[in-house]
This record gives C-alpha cells, sequence and structure tokens, in this order.
C-alpha cells in the first residue's frame, strides 16, 4: 500500500488531524521528536503572538503501541488551545446560549491575496471565515508531524532532511532578516522570503522519468507549491540554468561516478542522482496586513477595507519546517514506492540489497 497522508481541521476548530497509512510496521516514533519540529514550526522572529497560545503537542489515537507502529494507519492530533475562545464561534454543532468569544459575527471583508474571496465564491459561502479556517496555515502543524513520521522512516535508511532560511524580505543574514522584519512591523506590512531544503544520504534511484507524474521533480515542486503562500520552486540552480550555457549547467561525471557540482540538485531525468538533494520556495508577503488593503464589503457591495486578524509579520522560518516536511514527506513516499515491505525490516533489507546490486557507494 502506498504511503498515504489526509488531514482535516480548521484553524480554530478543536483539532488537527492527520492520518498515515503505507508505514511498515516496527518503525520506532519518538514523541519529543515530533513535538521539536511541531515547536520549530511556531518559533521565528516574525511569528503573531497565537505562537505562544498554542505550545503544539502530538496526541496519537491509532496505530501505534509502546511506541511502534503497528502497521495500520496512524492517527494524529494536534488540538488548538485557542478553541477555547471561539468554542461559540467555531463550534462544530448548532451552539447553545448566547453568542460569546470570537468569530461570533461573519467576516464580510476579504483580503486580497488570501483564499477569503475565492472560498466564499467556490463554495457559496455567506460568511468568509468558512473559507479562511480551513484555508489557513495553521493546518501546516499537522503536516509538520506527519513529516517528523516521515523523516523517522528515512532515517532507518541513512536519509536526512533539513530546511533553512536563504532570505527574508531580500535579506540574506540574521540581523537582515530581524532589521527587515522590525521594519515591516513597524510599518504595518508583512514579508517573504525564500526558504532551502536539502536531504543528504538519498540513494539512486528514487523516481522515474517513465511519467510526468513518476518525476521526483514535480512531485517535489507539487509537495512545495501545496504550502500556503508558496510561488515558486526551484531544484537545485533551477531560474539560474536558464541564464547558463550547458557547459556551466551540468555536472560531470568522474572516473569514481562523483560528481564536483551540483547543479542540478540530485535529481536528473526526475531519479535522485546519488547527490544531495536541494530544492527552494519562495513565499510570498503574507495577506494579513494591519494595515488593510483596499477590498468590498460582500454584504453591501460598498469599498472597504480588507479583514484585520492577529496575524504574522513573515513566516519564513515556519516555512523552512514545513517544507522541510514536505520534502521528507515526498522523499519517504518515494523510498516506500521503491523498497516496499508490511515489516521495518523487509523495507531495510530491500534497500540494502539494492545499495548492494548497483555497489552504492563503494563505486563512487
Ligand atoms: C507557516 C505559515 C504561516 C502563515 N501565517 C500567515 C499569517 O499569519 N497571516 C496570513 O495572512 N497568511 C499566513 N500564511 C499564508 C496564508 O496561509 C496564504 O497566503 C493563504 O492561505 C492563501 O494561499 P496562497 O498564498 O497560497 O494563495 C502563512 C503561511 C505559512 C506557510
Amino acid at each position: 500500500m502506498p504511503l498515504d497522508l489526509v488531514t482535516a481541521g480548521e484553524s480554530h476548530g478543536p483539532a488537527l488531524v492527520a492520518v498515515v497509512t503505507g508505514l511498515p510496521a516496527g518503525l520506532r516514533l519518538d514523541r519529543d521528536a515530533i513535538d521539536a519540529d511541531l515547536r520549530r514550526r511556531q518559533e521565528g522572529y516574525g511569528r503573531s503572538p497565537r505562537q505562544k497560545l498554542e505550545q503544539d503537542r502530538v496526541e496519537v489515537l491509532a496505530g501505534l503501541r509502546h511506541g511502534l507502529t503497528l502497521g495500520s494507519p496512524l492517527a494524529l492530533v494536534v488540538s488548538n488551545r485557542d478553541h477555547a475562545n471561539w468554542a461559540w464561534g467555531m463550534n462544530p454543532w448548532p451552539p447553545e446560549g448566547e453568542p460569546k468569544g470570537k468569530g461570533t459575527t461573519p467576516v464580510t471583508l476579504p483580503r486580497p491575496g488570501h483564499a477569503d474571496l475565492a472560498g466564499v465564491r467556490k463554495f457559496g459561502h455567506d460568511d468568509v471565515r468558512n473559507a479562511l479556517e480551513r484555508a489557513s496555515a495553521r493546518q501546516t502543524a499537522v503536516h509538520v508531524a506527519a513529516g517528523a513520521v516521515a523523516k523517522a522512516l528515512l532515517g532507518e535508511i541513512g536519509v536526512s532532511v533539513a530546511g533553512t532560511v536563504a532570505e527574508i524580505g531580500g535579506a540574506t543574514t540574521v540581523t537582515g532578516w530581524k532589521q527587515a522584519t522590525d521594519e515591516a512591523r513597524a510599518d504595518r506590512d508583512t514579508l517573504g522570503g525564500v526558504v532551502e531544503v536539502r536531504a543528504d544520504g538519498v540513494p539512486p534511484g528514487l523516481g522515474s522519468y517513465a511519467a510526468k507524474g513518476d518525476r521526483l521533480d514535480a512531485r517535489l515542486a507539487a509537495a512545495l507549491m501545496g504550502i500556503q503562500a508558496v510561488k515558486g520552486v526551484e531544484v537545485g540552480e533551477g531560474f539560474a540554468l536558464a541564464r547558463k550555457r550547458g557547459s556551466e549547467a551540468h555536472d560531470e561525471i568522474e572516473p569514481d561516478l562523483l560528481r564536483a557540482t551540483n547543479r542540478a540538485g540530485g535529481i536528473e531525468g526526475g531519479v535522485t542522482n546519488g547527490e544531495r538533494i536541494v530544492v527552494r520556495a519562495a513565499m510570498k508577503p503574507l495577506p494579513t496586513l494591519m494595515r488593510p488593503l483596499r477590498s468590498v464589503d460582500l454584504d453591501t457591495g460598498e469599498p472597504g477595507v480588507a479583514l484585520v486578524e492577529r496575524s504574522d509579520v513573515q513566516a519564513v522560518e515556519a516555512l523552512a519546517v514545513v517544507a522541510e516536511a514536505a520534502v521528507a514527506w515526498e522523499l519517504a513516499f518515494a523510498a516506500r514506492e521503491k523498497f516496499g515491505g508490511d515489516a521495518l525490516v523487509d523495507f531495510v533489507a530491500a534497500h540494502a540489497a539494492y545499495l548492494e546490486r548497483i555497489r552504492w557507494p563503494h563505486q563512487r
């Protein structure tokens, strides 16, 4: 069975849920490691006060016994502490008593750049909140939990994945990021940035060139573009390659099959080539501005300004963690596809036998 992930959950609903299927039995999960990734997602210089309130922790409802996967669906839950303040407004059932807390009045002023206007039109909602609650990047918390599970599986075959920040608001140093964030906050504006994810120890031969949906570069691009606010993806040197000559763009093959350069970012023909995987994702500035942009009241048709709701100035550090989880998930998917196995030992043995057959990495 292929690795699969289904998630559910609204930003201020009771909880976020992920169901992971297709894991081998016998994989050891470390609760602290999952919680550490959840915490990393919440950190960052430009985050809103909500992150202090949430303090995300994973709960496991199924598929795990004494820390080992059972080979059955794994059910992960991350609770929304903030739901207590939205208990009336985001009640799954018709709420009883007088409206109280947050989310009790409909939102009618859509934010440019968010899913607000597209969402209410598409689904026929009267209240923009019915669209924004699911469109919100709060749901990335549970993707990070699933990514931590994927990293545990990859660790069994010696693969590691790490996401880092490359740019925030055009700045490329830590002091520059902070300064740009402080300036944007003072101006009640927002920023975007660029993150990079690297994966080491990935064997050659994951993915395929046989069909477009098999290409690992295509899958990684889809996974990264599937994250809120990501508007560009590069594999290896990406767009810069378009400005080079072929003689300067490709990675020559040395006698030991090593490459002196890695401009391809570890993927040729949609297949991993054994070099480090390098992908980058560009994030647009966040759409919720404390000095809101022009909008229209969907109730009255009158011009107005967009919804202002507690929001991050920038979330690029968080994106690095979410992108790391997305890349880990795709690599774990491709590894399950190639090495299979119902029990973890079968998966690990298939990986070892394959490396033996291709004499990797001894042949390098
Ligand atoms: C980790 C993370 C945190 C985000 N935080 C915010 C936020 O606080 N405020 C906001 O307006 N958008 C935030 N976004 C971006 C919006 O969720 C996103 O722009 C929106 O869902 C519309 O989707 P699109 O930008 O892909 O078109 C965040 C995105 C990520 C990945």
